[in-house]
């Protein structure tokens, strides 16, 4: 492990909430990061969040915050960003074009053996890799936010990724406690934003329809399966349950689920009235300073609390 430590660095571009907590889970796990944005004062921000994480994080684990601090590197300048770098993941705007951009840089400024990543929701990797001159060292790493607490990621490979790089990623992302899942072929959102897509899907359908409120569909998701899915998939839930006892359920709420192509109107209408959410302070909810804080502190306490159960039934 510790030659795997010396020998790679990474460079994360994009300090936003992504990059910076991509930026931070590889510094917990001893690894030098170059963390890129389009300027000081947004690479300074992501730095302030993390300094801010792992004041949080120390609650629960025993980190050494300067040890830590001291691995993540600003380079405003992306070619210094580059220099000795093997991992490159791009963490900027979900904009092909501006992803594209990027990668024709950074292709040009590393060295052959560099590979280069993705943090991508959506697009393939054939679309970014358009015009790539080697998209046979390309690949979609694909982390969940907040990326230090969740040990999940999905990694995509291209039709033309090479499957040394595959076999590397996997076997690296192991080696650093994650728990990396290969998506064989690509396809749209690849799989964890498929399935929550679907979810949305009918939970607005059930919302529009009437047949709940978003207050209590939120309920009934939370109380119920949600908390299960963490313990358990679909295809274990179904066994738990048995095959047979699952197949009359579902074969009977199959045919009235939504399937618009469409995107819902409760929603399209909400950001035409600048609704937005948390950044807007408002949505389907009211976020005031008061329960924004407090969301963020019960979603992080409730993610240290699964961490520590996964660690222990190990
Ligand atoms: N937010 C999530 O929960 C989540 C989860 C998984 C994947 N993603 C994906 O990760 C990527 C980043 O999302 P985010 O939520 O961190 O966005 P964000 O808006 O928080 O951060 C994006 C950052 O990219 C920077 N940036 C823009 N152009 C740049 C350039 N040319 N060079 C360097 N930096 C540049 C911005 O200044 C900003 O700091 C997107 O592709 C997104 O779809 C997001």
């Amino acid at each position: 492990m510790n030659h795997i430590k010396n020998k790679v660095v990474i460079s994360i571009i994009g300090s936003g909430l992504m990059g910076h907590g991509i930026a931070l889970d590889f510094a917990l796990s001893g690894f030098k990061v170059y963390l890129n944005d389009v300027s000081k004062e947004k690479i300074d921000l992501g730095i302030i969040q993390i300094s801010e994480t792992i004041d949080y994080l120390s609650r629960s684990r025993n980190l050494d915050k300067k040890n830590i601090l001291r691995k993540i590197l600003p380079k405003e300048n992306l070619q210094l960003a580059l220099h000795d770098s093997n991992i490159v993941i791009e963490a900027v705007y979900e904009d092909l074009d501006l992803k594209k951009d990027i990668f024709k840089y950074v292709e040009k400024n590393v060295s052959s053996d560099c590979i280069l990543l993705s943090n991508t929701s959506t697009f393939m990797p054939s679309e970014i890799t358009e015009n790539f001159l080697h998209p046979e060292r390309f690949a979609i790493s694909h982390y969940y936010n907040p990326p230090y607490l969740l040990p999940g990621i999905e990694i995509v490979s291209g039709e033309k990724t090479s499957k040394s790089i595959i076999d590397f990623l996997i076997k690296f992302y192991k080696s650093i406690n994650k728990k990396p899942s290969l998506v064989k072929k690509e396809i749209k959102g690849f799989v964890g934003n498929r399935l929550q897509a679907a979810l949305l899907r009918e939970s607005l359908k059930l919302v529009e329809e009437g047949y709940v409120s978003h207050q209590d569909l939120d309920q009934i998701v939370k109380g119920s399966f949600g908390r299960r899915l963490s313990a358990a998939g679909p295809f274990e839930l179904r066994e738990i349950i048995g095959l047979d006892l699952g197949l009359s359920i579902t074969k009977e709420i199959i045919p009235t689920l939504g399937n618009s192509q469409e995107i819902s109107k409760l929603i399209s209408s909400k950001i035409l009235d600048g609704d937005l959410g948390v950044k807007s302070g408002k949505g389907f909810y009211e976020w005031n300073d008061k329960n924004k804080r407090n969301w963020k502190k019960h979603m992080l306490d409730w993610l240290i609390l699964l961490e520590q159960e996964d660690k222990n039934s190990q």
